[in-house]
Parts: C-alpha cells; structure tokens; sequence
C-alpha cells in the first residue's frame, strides 16, 4: 500500500488540511484518514479488494459504513475475571460515540462469550489469529492500524509479557506487534502476580514503548480473602481514559486573555429612515470572535448592523453609529488585544434630519458631513489603558501593501491585516479572503515585516490570526498555523 507524505502535498492542500485539523481538534494525519472514509463511505459502489476471491465478497470485512462515528476502538479482551467489566467498557465507548470491534484471547472466551461482545458492539467480533475469512485481506493488520486506538481489558499478566517481548503467536498479540496506534492498558491480576519482579519489568517496558497504563485499581479479589492492588480500573474510568487519548483536550493559549474586536458596518443616520454606511458583512471579525473564544479568550465583540448570529460564549455588543461603537469599545477595556476588524464609516452628516427630509424643488438638500472618530487611532494612542496588542485592518482597492504599512504609522497599531477588496475579488460580502499581515517588530527597531497568506476562507483567516496571536502574546501557537 502506498504512502503519503503530508509535507511533499501542494501548499494549498497543506494549508487546507492544517486548519481543517485545528478546526476539527485532529492531528493532520488523522485528518487525512477521516476525509478518505468520508469519502469511502459516500461511494455508492462497495470497495472489493481487486484481488479478492469470488467466495471472498462474503467474507467479513472491516469496511465502514457511510454513517462514520467520530473514533474507533479495538478493544482486546483478555482471559481473566475482570472480563466481564469489558462488556460494561463496550457500552460505555459506544456512548460516547466510539466504534467498537473486539478482539477476544482464547483465555478470555472462558469468562464472556463472543456472541456477548458482538450483541454489544454491533459488530462482528474477532478471536482467531488463523481464521481465513478475515485473514484474507490480512484482517489482524486490519484490526491493528483501522483504529483510532487500541484498548486491552483486562490486560492479563501474561498478554503484558507477551506484548512486552514482542511476541505474536495469536491474534491479540498479533495485533499488538502490528500496530502503530496508541495503546491503552487496564491491567487486572491478582496482587502477587503485579508485584512480581517479571511483571514490574514488562510494566517499565511498556511504559518505555510508549503504552499508555490506566489501574490498576486496589481493592477485594475474585478470590475469596484477597485484597490489594490488581483489580482492573472500573469501565467508566477506561472510557474516560480512552476517550483523551482519542479527543486530548483541546490547547486554550488565549485562556485568561480578554479579547476587543469590532467587525461590521456602522450606520450613520441622514434622517430617521436613510443612513450612510460601508459594505460590510462582518463575517471576518465574527469568524476571529469565534476563533479566539475557542482558543480560550474571553471575547468582547463590539458589533455594527449585520445580518449573522451571535458566536457562542462571546459578550457581544449590538451598536449603531461609530460613535457609539467607540462609546462601547473603550466602555470595554482594559483589554489584552484589541482587533478592529470594522468598516467605519468615515464621516456622518452633521446634524441628523429630525423627519424625513423631502424632495423639494430647491434640488437636493444639502448633506453637511463632519468626520468620526476614529476608534482605532483612539486606542492606539491610549496612554493608559492601550491593550499591548492592537491589530487594525486594511481594506483596500490599490496600492494594497503600501497604503496598509503607512496606515500602521498613522494609526498606531502594531499589526495591520490587510487585504484587497476591489469589486474582482469579491471580498466584500463574500466568503474568502486574500490577506497580508503586516506587522511591527518591536524587536528590531520596529522593523516592518509583511507576511502574505494563501487565499483562504474568512474562518481559516480567523483560526491563523489567532494562532499568530497567541504565540505573540504566549509563545505559545493556538493551532498549526502556517509556515512561509
Ligand atoms: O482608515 P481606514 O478606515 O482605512 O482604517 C481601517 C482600520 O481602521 C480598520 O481597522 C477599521 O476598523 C479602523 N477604523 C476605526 N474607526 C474609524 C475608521 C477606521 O476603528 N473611524
């Protein structure tokens, strides 16, 4: 089978698959796999291996089917008491949306049946290293590598020294020889046999090769009498335990950061009906709200009219008229980083019609415009309450990256996102964007660095801004986030 080097793929399919990964909390690897059984499982046609006996279009194959969960398991069940518990495990995997396929020991068919595990986990279920309907397609690899992550419950005294020795005379260890996945253990023994100077080796092996070790737990023994440490950790703690090294927790670099952003038009009132305004529909600074909230930030979005819903777990606040939005945005600090990712308008009419102004024979009424704040070069130039990180935006339609590095001098930001919104791109109202980040280097003198992004949607815009952000204010990078 071939194999896929992510690093030598197009730079726009890296680029698309990094933040799809970040989006979707998935190494890129991982991200890779679940696109192909998204795809396999769209075909209408089964996959048949090309080389597969007619018989063989019978035999059971680990094909997915098109309605994919999030993750799967191979959970090897071992021969001990403790087996019984692995019944519970299937059900408490299955709940949490993690497919299930068992893999049963010779040994443990004496404690649970086969038919048991398969009930349980709607699938068909596996015990034999020799059986050629699943081997035909080389089913112990299969059940190795088509996995998220392998679990083995109870892990048994002997299973551990097996696999600690490298040794695969049956399907279990087979597996375990095979895979290249990560590997959870929920030993159960009896206590002699965990302390026992052979097990404790195989247990610092393991853990040398990286195997992940959950319990076990001390307590009362199957056999009448004993007590101490041997006793498999109960279901819900190796689901749990499972189910991090499926999904870890999500990074959070901007947590105990506070966020200001404004996005969207204002509108400037003319009379009670008509208003000036720019185009905008605020979709890049609600994509960057929602991109910090989920990095950790606590969010404050300082939003002009729009047509969007509220991103969850962000403060926002609905305003009007620039002077308002100002009003709302210093009503806001003390902030960390501040983002101005809105289209002000510029000017509104000096004083607003009480009514309705009428058409009349004189021509047109005479519009008086006076300038607006600008809440950018406000806060800028905050002497006191200047968030260490302000970040305008310029949107412009020539002289792109010279407009925006004399707009970072004027304004007194530190970053500037800029990007072309001449009517071609389609930028304004639309769903991408092409930007350039320019920025001042502290660092260097205040040397002026101007880094240019592929052209991407506005969402993926957001999730690299804010891993740049996080690793200016943190070290720390929020997500993979592009190399140049
Ligand atoms: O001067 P210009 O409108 O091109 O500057 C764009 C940047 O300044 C954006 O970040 C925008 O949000 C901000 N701005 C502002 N207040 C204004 C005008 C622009 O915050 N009155």
């Amino acid at each position: 089978m071939a194999s896929l080097t992510i690093r030598k793929l197009d730079e726009h399919v890296k680029t698309y698959l990094r933040l799809r990964s970040a989006k979707n909390r998935r190494s890129v690897e991982e991200e890779v796999r679940v696109i192909l059984r998204e795809l396999i499982g769209g075909r209408e046609e089964p996959l048949t291996p090309f080389s597969a006996p007619p018989a063989a279009s019978a035999a059971p194959t680990l094909q997915r089917t098109s309605a994919l969960p999030e993750a799967s398991v191979t959970l090897i069940i071992g021969g001990g008491i403790a087996a019984y518990k692995s019944l519970d495990l299937i059900r408490r995997l299955k709940e949490r949306r993690i497919e299930v396929r068992c893999v049963l020991t010779k040994a443990a068919q004496q404690f649970v049946t086969p038919l048991a595990a398969s009930a349980l986990s709607h699938e068909r279920v596996y015990t034999d290293l020799f059986d050629p309907q699943s081997e035909f397609d080389a089913g112990h690899i299969r059940l190795a590598r088509d996995c998220d992550l392998i679990v083995v419950a109870p892990a048994t005294a002997d299973l551990m020294a097996k696999m600690a020795n490298g040794h695969a005379d049956d399907l279990a260890s087979a597996i375990l020889l095979a895979t290249n996945r990560k590997v959870l253990l929920a030993p159960a023994m009896n206590p002699l046999m965990w302390n026992n100077a052979a097990t404790r080796r195989n247990v610092t092996q393991l853990q040398r090769d990286g195997v992940v070790l959950i319990g076990p737990n001390s307590g009362e023994m199957a056999e009448a009498g004993e007590a101490g440490i041997g006793r498999m950790s109960e279901a819900i703690e190796i689901a749990t335990a499972a189910e991090r090294l499926l999904r870890p927790p999500v990074p959070k670099p901007l947590a105990g950061k506070r966020v200001l952003i404004t996005a969207g038009p204002t509108h400037e009132p003319i009379d009670p009906v008509r208003y000036i305004a720019n185009r905008s529909s605020g979709k890049q600074g609600f994509a960057i709200a929602a991109a910090a909230q989920a990095a950790g930030a606590e969010v404050i979005l300082v939003s002009g009219p729009v047509d969007l819903d509220d991103p969850q777990g962000v403060t926002v606040k609905h305003v009007e008229s620039a002077r308002q939005m100002l009003e709302q945005v210093q009503a806001s600090l003390p902030a960390d980083i501040a983002i101005f990712a809105a289209a002000v308008a510029d000017w509104r009419v000096a004083s607003e019609g009480e009514q309705k102004l009428k058409k009349t024979s004189a021509g047109m009424p005479p519009l008086q415009l006076v300038e607006n704040p600008d809440i950018l070069a406000t806060i800028s130039k905050l002497t006191d309450q200047r968030p260490p990180l302000v970040i305008g935006f310029a949107a412009e339609t020539e002289h792109l990256i010279d407009n925006a590095k004399s707009k970072l001098a004027r304004k007194g930001c530190d970053w500037i996102v800029a990007n072309d919104v001449s009517p071609a791109t389609g930028v304004m109202g639309g769903d991408r964007n092409t930007v350039h980040l320019i920025s001042k280097n502290a660092e260097k003198n205040g040397e002026i660095t101007v880094d240019s992004w592929p052209v991407m949607t506005k969402e993926q815009v957001a999730v690299e801004l804010v891993a740049h952000i996080a690793e200016s204010v943190t070290g720390k990078s929020g997500s993979p986030h592009l190399e140049h």
